[in-house]
């Protein structure tokens, strides 16, 4: 009796705790310390963009040493991992959204923040061009594509056009999607890559499944309007099918039980198996999960064009065929942005590869002085994953906190020549893969794990559960945490919600 008394009294102790930890972080978190005001004597490091790059650097730079100024369209960090949960209302959008404003009010001296689009970049004369899109509606029309939404808009007023100096810049501006230039998909089919993109899905599943539910349509026109089609066989796309699936089998079927029994999931691959980046078994499993929950799976076929009601496919013989679908979701891999390219024409003789900013192992883009890029605009060796710009950032902040202080510390010399100096102070980039999640429905997830040197493949129910808790403990603040735990909770008791906003 003793010892259960012992153990107990341990239990609670240690709740205890962990709830005076809980509380005094929130407590923190609505009332930040008092921040050193801006000092214009510090050197100015513009970080371009609020991704997981840029944003990561802002929460680990160490801004007492600089002026620290954001630039980037959105005033967010998105969670983009927990996006193709957002398609189908599994979880809430604003869940995965943290101002960056929050992040900044943390910091120890004050940063600058500017919701504008960077244009162009003068190395020579190191300065930025802004222009203030205040219009957000031009950018959720554009499905929140930041460049798309430049290129879709008129020019900008003389007004509207700011300059901004830089001592250092960091480039985390990401990526865009590719559409390779198919005809129809930006008229046509809905992204996965920003909110605005997540929104425009859910709106255009409801309402298809409303439109199908009119008596007066014809059979073949509710088929079509009840044929959901992904493209693309990467992560992203078999994400979305999963929650799409579990959307259809755990609400649609409620609401809508003759329709649901009609609707029909069908994802494109061209190459000849999905995921080609995980291990052979993890396919396996994922395509059996897939044809147990009779989501269909065309690999070796190509989508060659989105027309407003069909697609065109062709497949491995050749032949083209047309494929009626009601919603498409276009989920073929990222290319490099216009900004990025922009960058690339100042340095024509480094700057070779179509594909993004060619970085050295400090991150410092090839041909430039004072510039650095990491995310999936940079080219280092690496995919264009999350986790390798997270790591990036932490280690580029870390080299630019050493080397700025070291420098502050040498006779007032307050950092200079930051940008050659950083190799005293860090040891070459290098990536260290934390392995690869991916949900696939009905509860299910996989993951690819590094493990005593070994690579452990693993899939199933308590993958999913690892992969929730994995999520949970990324997210990147404790309100994130607490409001994506409560929709899954929200989701359990009261199941999806089907309104069309
Ligand atoms: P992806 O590049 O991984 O996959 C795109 C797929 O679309 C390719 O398999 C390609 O063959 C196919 N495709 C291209 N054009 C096509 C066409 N016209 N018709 C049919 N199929 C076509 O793209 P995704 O999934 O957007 O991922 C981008 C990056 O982000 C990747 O590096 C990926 O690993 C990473 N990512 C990782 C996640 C995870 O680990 N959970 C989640 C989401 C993305």
């Amino acid at each position: 009796a003793g010892r259960g008394r012992r153990a107990a009294r341990i239990v609670l102790g240690t709740a205890a705790v962990g709830a005076a930890y809980l509380g005094w972080r929130m407590y923190r978190n609505r009332n930040p310390a008092e921040q050193l005001p801006y000092d214009p004597s510090k050197k100015t490091l513009v970080l371009l963009g609020t991704g997981w790059g840029s944003t990561t650097v802002l929460k680990n730079l160490d801004t007492d040493n600089f002026n620290v100024v954001v630039v980037s369209p959105r005033n967010y960090f998105l969670f983009t991992p927990l996006l193709p949960s957002c398609t189908v209302g599994t979880i809430e959008n604003r869940s995965i959204m943290e101002p960056v404003r929050q992040l900044m009010r943390h910091k120890s001296r004050e940063v600058t923040f500017y919701e504008a689009e960077c244009t162009g970049v003068d190395p020579a004369r190191k300065e930025l061009t802004l222009v203030r899109r205040t219009d957000s509606d031009a950018q959720v029309a554009a499905g929140g594509r930041l460049g798309a939404a430049a290129a879709a808009a008129p020019e900008p007023p003389a007004e509207d056009v700011v300059k901004l100096g830089y001592d250092y810049l960091v480039v985390g501006v990401g990526g865009e999607v590719n559409s390779f230039n198919t005809p129809g998909v930006e008229e046509h089919a809905c992204f996965l890559k920003e909110m605005p993109d997540a929104r425009k899905i859910r709106r255009r599943l409801m309402d298809a499944i409303e439109r199908a539910s009119f008596d007066d349509i014809s059979e073949e026109e509710r088929d079509r309007l009840l044929h959901m089609v992904v493209v693309g066989g990467g992560p992203t796309g078999i994400e979305y099918a999963g929650e799409l699936h579990d959307f259809l089998v755990e609400d649609l079927s409620q609401w809508y039980p003759a329709l649901a029994r009609r609707v029909r999931i069908t994802l494109v691959e061209a190459l000849p198996n999905v995921l080609p980046a995980f291990d052979k078994k993890l396919i396996d499993y994922t395509q059996s999960t897939f044809s147990e929950n009779k989501i269909s799976i065309l690999t070796q076929t190509m989508v060659k064009e989105v027309r407003a009601r069909e697609l065109v496919v062709q497949g491995a013989d050749g032949a083209r065929r047309e494929l009626p679908y009601g919603v498409v979701v276009w989920a073929t891999g990222i290319k490099a942005s216009p900004l990025v390219d922009r960058i690339r024409e100042r340095f024509p003789l480094e700057q070779t590869n179509r594909r993004g900013l060619l970085v050295d192992e400090y991150l410092r883009v090839k041909g430039a002085r004072d510039i650095w890029a990491l995310g999936d605009c940079a080219l280092s060796g690496y995919a264009p994953l999350a986790q390798v710009a997270s790591q990036q950032a932490k280690w580029l902040s870390r080299a630019l906190n050493a080397a700025a202080a070291a420098a502050a510390a040498s006779d007032g010399d307050d950092g200079a020549d930051l940008f050659s100096r950083i190799e005293q102070h860090a040891r070459p980039f290098k990536y260290s893969s934390q392995g690869s999640l991916a949900y696939i429905g009905s509860d299910k997830a996989i993951a690819d794990l590094p493990l005593f040197n070994r690579n452990i493949s693993a899939g199933g129910i308590a993958t999913f559960w690892f992969w929730k808790s994995a999520y949970l403990n990324e997210l990147f603040s404790l309100r994130n945490t607490t409001l994506v735990a409560s929709d899954w909770i929200k989701r359990f008791l009261f199941g999806r919600d089907i309104s069309r906003e």
